[in-house]
């Protein structure tokens, strides 16, 4: 092991990584922004960005990483460009924001565990009273909070690796499970139609932006959490290959969540796919009453399927708070376990405006109005976009960074080590060709567009 804590195998930082990337962005996240973005067209644009635009910046995160052995901080001035450092603090900025709502949610996922071992079928037609409950909402979110704590305290190849290697499985054969039952049901294919086959007319620039903000938010990238992963990795691995696995293990979950929920939305709306934009409360509206038609087994099935998505959710919220935990530890010199108390306090704090959102309080349930739009977003949502945003901001730049003041050539060699064959190969082509010309060029113009359309409402199509 290195000496700053390293992963024990390539296993462990595929499965660790993989474990950040998949959680409520793919089961909870995903399938309702694709409700919001009108179905399948969503869909194909998503699929495209994570394979074309974000699968490079992830390679390129790792490496940083790797190469540095620093936080996403530490790793910019490491390089010897300190100036460049702000892309890190940015990166802990979003990092910090996407921990205090997501927190909240995996409350809500907790939450249901236990209304499923209850036996209360009842709670999807009950969500918005659940939500309003902020003592109860708040209970599950602390709890979540010293979960996630306890782990990230106990440093990486301790806690995070071993939790996700046996429940990343686990997650997987259940949703598997799941999709063949939804196929079962009376009107799945209704559902299967709205999420598979595209009508592109439906594109415009919000679905753009929508599609490309939740790629780099399933895949955990633009916010450092891939530098400080990659800094915990050996020499030995090839980081192409392992971020390949990594973008098509959290993909395949999100597109394995969507082809289970959709059938089941259309089960419960007998057909009817008007309703699909079921925002943050898609999944937890529709799954509890799926379950009820197990009979006996759905108490299993239920509480099973919700402490599953708690566990995604938490390989999740422990990589979000790594982030600033390592920063901390590793500038500051203090001791993570109380880097870590005090981060994960502050957080919660900033948490609670979004734990009020969603139906406590008036004022952060309906935060604010963006230009053009009919009704006021909440505050929860309304943080999403914003960190969101900064993650496509964050990922466009640390290309830019590694394609025109590192240098392709450096990236090259750090990728080539653990991967004998690289210089000779047609990934170097390629990555070289996205990672210096198209990511930058495209990345940049749809972050103009992101904020146009998500802040100013302004669209087009
Ligand atoms: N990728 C996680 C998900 O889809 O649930 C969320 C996330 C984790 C985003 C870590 C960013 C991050 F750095």
């Amino acid at each position: 092991m290195a000496a700053r804590g390293g992963f024990s195998s390539r296993l462990g930082f595929i499965a660790a990584a993989a474990g950040s990337a998949v959680g409520l962005g793919n089961i909870w996240k995903f399938p309702f922004e694709v409700g919001d973005g009108g179905g399948a067209a969503f869909v194909v644009i998503y699929l495209l960005f994570c394979f074309i635009l974000c699968f490079p910046v992830m390679v390129t995160e790792v490496a940083i990483g790797r190469k540095t052995q620093k936080n996403a901080v530490g790793a910019f001035n490491a390089l010897g460009f300190k100036r460049w450092n702000v892309v890190g603090k940015l990166g802990i900025l979003s990092g910090v924001i996407i921990l205090s709502f997501y927190n909240v949610v995996a409350g809500w996922a907790f939450g249901y565990f236990i209304e499923m071992v209850l036996g209360h079928f009842d709670i999807g037609q009950r969500f918005g009273e659940f939500t309003a409950d902020f003592i109860k909402v708040g209970a599950y979110s602390i709890l979540f909070m010293l979960a996630t704590s306890y782990i990230v305290s106990r440093g990486v190849s301790g806690g995070i690796e071993k939790a996700s290697k046996i429940l990343m499985p686990a997650l997987i054969l259940m949703i598997l499970s799941l999709v063949v039952y939804s196929f079962t049901l009376p009107n799945a294919m209704a559902g299967v139609e709205f999420y598979l086959v595209p009508d592109f007319s439906k594109i415009n620039l919000a679905v753009i932006s929508g599609a490309l903000r939740q790629s780099f938010f399933s895949l955990s990238l633009g916010m450092g959490a891939l530098i400080t992963y990659g800094s915990y990795l050996s020499k030995k691995e090839n980081i192409v290959s392992s971020s390949a696995l990594i973008t098509l293990a959290d993909v395949g979950m999100a597109f394995l969540a969507g082809l289970m929920i959709f059938p089941f939305v259309a089960f419960n709306s007998g057909g009817d796919m008007s309703n699909a934009s079921g925002g943050a409360g898609l999944i937890f509206v529709n799954l509890p009453g799926v379950f009820e038609t197990l009979g006996g087994a759905g108490v299993v099935i239920g509480s099973l399927f919700f402490l599953l998505l708690s566990f995604a959710a938490l390989t999740s919220t422990v990589s979000l708070l790594e982030v600033p935990v390592s920063y901390v530890v590793d500038e500051y010199k203090m001791k993570r376990s109380k880097a870590t108390m005090i981060v994960a306090f502050i957080i919660f704090l900033i948490g609670i405006p979004s734990l009020l959102a969603n139906g406590a309080s008036d004022l952060f349930g309906r935060f604010v109005t963006y230009f053009n739009a009919n009704s006021p977003t909440d505050f929860m949502t309304f943080a999403g976009h914003i960190a969101d945003t900064f993650l496509v901001l964050g990922g466009s730049l640390i290309v830019i960074f590694a394609a025109y003041v590192w240098k392709t050539k450096n990236l090259e060699q750090e990728l080539s080590e653990g991967y004998s064959g690289f210089s000779n190969s047609f990934v170097k082509k390629y990555l070289r060709f996205t990672i210096s010309y198209l990511s930058p060029v495209l990345l940049i113009l749809l972050f103009v567009l992101v904020v146009l359309s998500n802040f100013f409402g302004i669209n087009i199509g």
